[in-house]
């Protein structure tokens, strides 16, 4: 069986960076190791930063902050690329298909035929949940979102597995894994059988993986349900782009669970929780709640006029990027995908896309936009594929946690295995009051309410 790549050795310092700090403290002029990885920056090797300085680095949301070394998934958002172990997406998403990226991104490679039949009928196996599971769902009213669902049920799933898990074991660790992968469509089909009052479908072991989850979501007890095998393709190069992506704040959030050591079902529930956010995962179905906001054409200037507006938290969903300041290469590939489906489904004249392909070239024309080189990304398109597939706009985000749930364990994976992996503690630039005495009650005065 193929073993998880090992991180490499320990990575020596090509360069060194030297900080100086003169002034109050009398100055300060310490070095520091610069290393190199494979491609992207260097990064300056800081960890002794306080102990030889007495100082901390202050950097909130970590934009210029490597919080670990990998070797899944490399990123150049100048560039608009993105490789996952070396394979560039947009031919992933043409020749590749989700098991075989799921393959890839726990094992490093591509692979053989024989690996592949053999990964696909161990993740199969796993497809179906202990059906005490079912019960949790009763816990929930009907109109639970489904993403409230799933950080609970994902999370329960430590109850059945918690007492056989050593994080030690390659093995035990990649039976975790296999069940996530398994199991994530087979929870969010049931929260969206669950919300429309219908009876859960078991998965079937003749489907691959896309086909699956859409009989789970959408056969019933009474007829055949037939996969309309373009949107099958459509769903499974779907899930390919959106699997795993460096470190973002979900994968970051599953890595940081993951350094105390918890279960593995634990930290894809905290992944699945920050996921959720409209600035992160959450962001596909707040385009078309935007689009449907937006209503017709002639008010997008409206919509424009608040995104730029400073005093106005309006901001177009679907837009900008942390890391990608040209073109997420995602939503090029979703692009083309999008009119396909919606050609495929005779819906081309479908009035939110309309608006959306008319929002998409005012905004890709306009200098606020252009200047802070705010372009579509992968959610932009996704939230109007999956819509034109008949997906409730409300399970949008699931379908983008069942996909990143194969980056989440292969990240999980690497983590444990990187022999330079500590618990996750970041220090503060602490702002607050400097020492003070107690004030028993009834010497207080009376106070304005804080803040
Ligand atoms: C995902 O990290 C990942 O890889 C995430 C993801 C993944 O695969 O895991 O790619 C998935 O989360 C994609 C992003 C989906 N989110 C959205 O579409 C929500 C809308 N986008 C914004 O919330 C925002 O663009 C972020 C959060 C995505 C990025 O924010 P940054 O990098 O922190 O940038 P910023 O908020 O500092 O914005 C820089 C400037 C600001 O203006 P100024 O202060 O310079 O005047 O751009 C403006 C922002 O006001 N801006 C926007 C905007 N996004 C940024 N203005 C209007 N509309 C927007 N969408």
């Amino acid at each position: 069986m193929a073993k998880f790549i090992t991180p490499k050795n320990k990575i020596t310092a090509s360069a060194t960076a030297t900080l100086v700090v003169d002034g109050t403290d009398g100055g300060i002029s310490e070095e520091f190791g610069v290393l190199e990885g494979t491609m992207g920056p260097k990064v300056v090797e800081i960890g002794k930063l306080y102990a030889k300085t007495g100082y901390f680095t202050y950097d909130p949301g970590f934009m210029a902050t490597a919080s670990c070394r990998s070797q899944i998934t490399y990123i150049d958002g100048e560039k608009g690329v993105l490789l996952y172990r070396g394979y560039p997406i947009d031919e992933l998403a043409e020749h590749s298909d989700f098991a075989e990226v799921c393959y890839l991104l726990l094992y490093g490679e591509l692979p053989s035929p024989k690996q592949k039949r053999k990964f696909e009928h161990d993740v199969t196996m796993h497809t179906m949940v202990n059906e005490q599971l079912t019960f949790f769902f009763r816990g929930f009213r009907r109109d639970a979102h489904p993403m409230a669902m799933m950080v609970g049920v994902v999370g329960a799933l430590s109850a059945f597995y918690h007492d056989t898990l050593d994080l030690d074991d390659p093995y035990q660790r990649m039976v975790a894994s296999f069940r996530l992968i398994a199991k994530m469509p087979t929870i969010a089909a049931m929260a969206y059988k669950f919300s429309i009052g219908q009876p859960f479908i078991y998965p079937r072991n003749d489907l691959n993986y896309a086909e699956n989850f859409l009989h789970m979501l959408f056969a019933v007890p009474c007829e055949e349900y037939r996969v309309n095998p373009v949107i099958s393709r459509a769903l499974d190069r779907i899930f390919i782009l959106h699997a795993d992506h460096e470190q973002n704040a979900s994968t970051s959030t599953v890595r940081l669970a993951g350094s105390s050591g918890a279960n593995p079902y634990a930290c894809i529930a905290a992944g699945i929780a920050c996921l959720w956010g409209p600035a992160h995962g959450g962001a596909n179905e707040a385009v078309l709640a935007m689009l449907a906001e937006i209503g017709t054409v002639d008010r997008i200037p409206e919509f424009i006029d608040r995104a730029k507006d400073r005093k106005d938290p309006f901001r177009l969903m679907g837009f900008g990027h942390r890391v990608y300041k040209n073109y997420d290469p995602r939503a090029q590939v979703l692009r083309q995908t999008c009119h396909e489906v919606l050609e495929e489904l005779g819906v081309s004249n479908e009035p939110l896309l309309k608006i959306a392909m008319t929002l998409e070239r005012i905004a890709l024309e306009d200098a606020y936009f252009v200047k802070r080189k705010l372009y579509p990304n992968v959610d932009f398109y996704s939230g109007i594929i999956l819509r034109a597939m008949g997906i409730p706009t409300h399970l949008f985000t699931v379908i983008f946690s069942v996909a990143r749930t194969a980056g989440w364990v292969a990240q999980w994976n690497e983590m444990i295995e990187d022999p330079s992996q500590k618990i996750g503690r970041p220090r503060q630039l602490y702002t607050g009051y400097g020492p003070r005495s107690y004030v028993p009650l009834d010497q207080r005065r009376k106070r304005k309410a804080a803040g």
